[in-house]
């Protein structure tokens, strides 16, 4: 049996966290510019979103951007941006095909007019499909997006409209960029490298980890297939003790 048939015999995560990491190193060890790695970048999230949708996942979150990326140098940030606009231009053919939902979460009110609006545009034309929805993460860090929540939650304390006795982690769920998903069974990190880099830190709190060597642009179906079945024989305990999991 394959590896993609075994993984559809037990329950499949819900919601994968990707963090796509790798690009210029793949480039460099090729002897191409990091804007070719990016581009082969886009070519492998085409695969694994598809990849996914076909699998069954219903929720697969990628960084692409994070808020710290902005201190790059200003020609890879433009030719990132740029790559965006052409890929969504392109890509809303395999998203429609797919049944997938394009979301973002982060400050895209920092990324340029043309990639907001091409954004807006790709997401209203995608907002109708239920097979799977794929949030870009952009201009995303999750520091700020804790902080963002607090300073709504201050305000409605500040208002009367609400007790500081009463904040549940409930409110602060609901106000992340997050609210309305479920928080990511599995977070996949490539390239080697072991840290979150200020992902989702709140949502991740008892997700799966899952790191590979392998660089984003040659990560592909199969090392996903791969990662799904490695996460599906984990024991899951949030605290308890495996005992307590079968009864
Ligand atoms: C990830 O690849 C893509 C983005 C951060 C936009 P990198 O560009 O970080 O690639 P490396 O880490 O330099 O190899
Ligand atoms: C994390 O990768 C952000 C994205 C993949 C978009 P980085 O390459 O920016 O992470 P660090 O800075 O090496 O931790
Ligand atoms: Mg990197």
């Amino acid at each position: 049996m394959s590896l993609k048939e075994q993984i559809k015999q037990n329950p499949l995560p819900k919601h994968i966290a990707i963090i796509m990491d790798g690009n210029g190193r793949w480039a460099k060890k090729k002897g191409y510019l990091r804007a070719i790695g990016h581009e082969n970048g886009v070519d492998a999230l085409r695969n694994i979103a598809t990849a996914s949708a076909e699998a069954g996942v219903r929720y697969l979150t990628v960084y692409a951007f994070s808020s710290e990326n902005w201190n790059r140098p200003k020609t890879e940030v433009t030719a990132l941006m740029a790559l965006l606009v052409s890929s969504l231009r392109k890509e809303l053919k395999t998203l429609t095909e797919n049944k997938i939902r394009l979301n973002t979460i982060g400050h895209t009110d920092s990324l340029p007019k043309k990639c907001q609006n091409e954004l807006a545009e790709v997401i209203q034309k995608t907002s109708d499909l239920t097979h799977m929805t794929l949030t870009l993460a952009l201009s995303y860090g999750s520091k700020e997006e804790i902080t963002d929540a607090i300073k709504t939650l201050a305000h409605q304390v500040k208002t009367g409209e609400l007790n500081p006795d009463d904040i549940t982690e409930e409110h602060i769920n609901q106000n992340l960029y997050t609210a309305n998903m479920p928080d990511p069974d599995l977070l996949i990190r490539t390239s080697g490298e072991y840290r979150i880099s200020n992902y989702l830190l709140w949502q991740i709190a008892y997700s799966e980890l899952y790191f590979t060597d392998k660089l984003w642009p040659d990560f592909g179906a199969e090392d996903l297939y791969e990662a799904i079945w490695n996460y599906q024989h984990r024991e899951r305990r949030f605290g308890k003790i495996s005992e307590q999991l079968n009864s």
